[in-house]
């Protein structure tokens, strides 16, 4: 049996600098992974199933074609063959979430499976496949912090993340990515300007604090409740900034340390909510 976690993606700053003539939209974002995430078993089957566990699993039970179950396809038709995988999916990310979990999922499921079924496919067509089951999906593939830029298929290295404490918090809601987008107004945004180095997370945060999420104020519009959470992230002792990731709800709060992120959300807990503290992806 082969393992991958699919770790949370958090958009660190989020700008939308255009939209294509599809409706798409041009963005400029500087993405970090967390040290949590969801777990994809895969092993060798003589048919094509997925179980979903964990806390969130129950959510997606009724879903006719996880993302997942696409991925495994996509992947088998690329490379001539009939998708054979029985896959375990432990959800541990809340559904619909700004930070990446379906899209995390099915890069995870690009990477186990083409090590089960021992294929060699260009890094090139693996990012057209992922690109093709979603924006985030090639970020997520790659695995490591990038600019992403395009509608999320342009991907460039960034200086490397200081050590730093991270808090996520989950007010509980699912939001819609599309509904988001839609509920955006105004100008579009400059590109993100970034250094050449963070020598550490109060630079990080300086950085951060002259860039923006420009679907904050769209999901707030839509989900108050996501207000809360980041006043809760604000109020958190060593907090250096607090932002929603992605189209939200769920919101990241930036520190120096683990053990502040963890205090953070040990205080932070509130029944319904998801909340996790902890560092950057190793
Ligand atoms: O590609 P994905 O399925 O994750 O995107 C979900 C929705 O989010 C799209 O249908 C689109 O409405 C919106 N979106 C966008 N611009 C992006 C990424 C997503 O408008 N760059």
């Amino acid at each position: 049996m082969l393992q991958d976690l699919a770790p949370a993606k958090v958009n660190l700053a989020l700008h939308v600098l255009g939209r294509r003539a599809d409706g798409y939209h041009l963005l400029d974002s500087l993405v970090a992974f967390a040290a949590v995430g969801d777990m994809l078993s895969v092993e060798a089957s003589d048919r094509l199933t997925l179980r979903i566990t964990g806390p969130f699993g129950a959510a997606l039970a009724n879903e006719p074609d996880n993302l997942v179950l696409r991925a495994a396809r996509k992947l088998a038709q690329e490379a001539g063959i009939v998708p054979l995988a029985r896959l375990t999916l432990d959800k541990r990310l809340p559904i619909a979430s700004g930070i990446g979990g379906g899209s995390a999922d099915a890069a995870a499921a690009l990477r186990a499976l083409a090590r089960l079924w021992q294929l060699d496919i260009p890094p090139a067509d693996m990012a057209r496949l992922a690109l093709g089951l979603g924006a985030d999906v090639p970020v997520c593939l790659r695995n490591r912090p990038a600019r992403m830029g395009g509608v999320g298929e342009v991907l460039s290295d960034v200086p490397a993340l200081p050590h730093c404490g991270l808090a996520l918090v989950n007010p509980g809601v699912a939001v819609s990515t599309p509904e988001v987008f839609r509920a955006r107004a105004g100008e579009f945004s400059a590109p993100l300007a970034l250094p050449d180095a963070w020598p550490d997370a109060a630079a990080l945060a300086e950085t951060l604090a002259g860039a923006g999420n420009d679907l904050e104020l769209p999901a707030l519009s839509l989900r108050p409740v996501i207000g809360t959470a980041l006043a809760a992230l604000r109020a958190s002792p060593g907090c250096l900034m607090a932002r929603m990731s992605g189209s939200g709800a769920t919101c990241y709060g930036l520190f120096a340390s683990e053990t502040e992120a963890l205090g953070a959300a040990a205080s932070i807990a509130t029944p319904g909510w998801w909340v996790w503290g902890g560092g950057l992806s190793a």
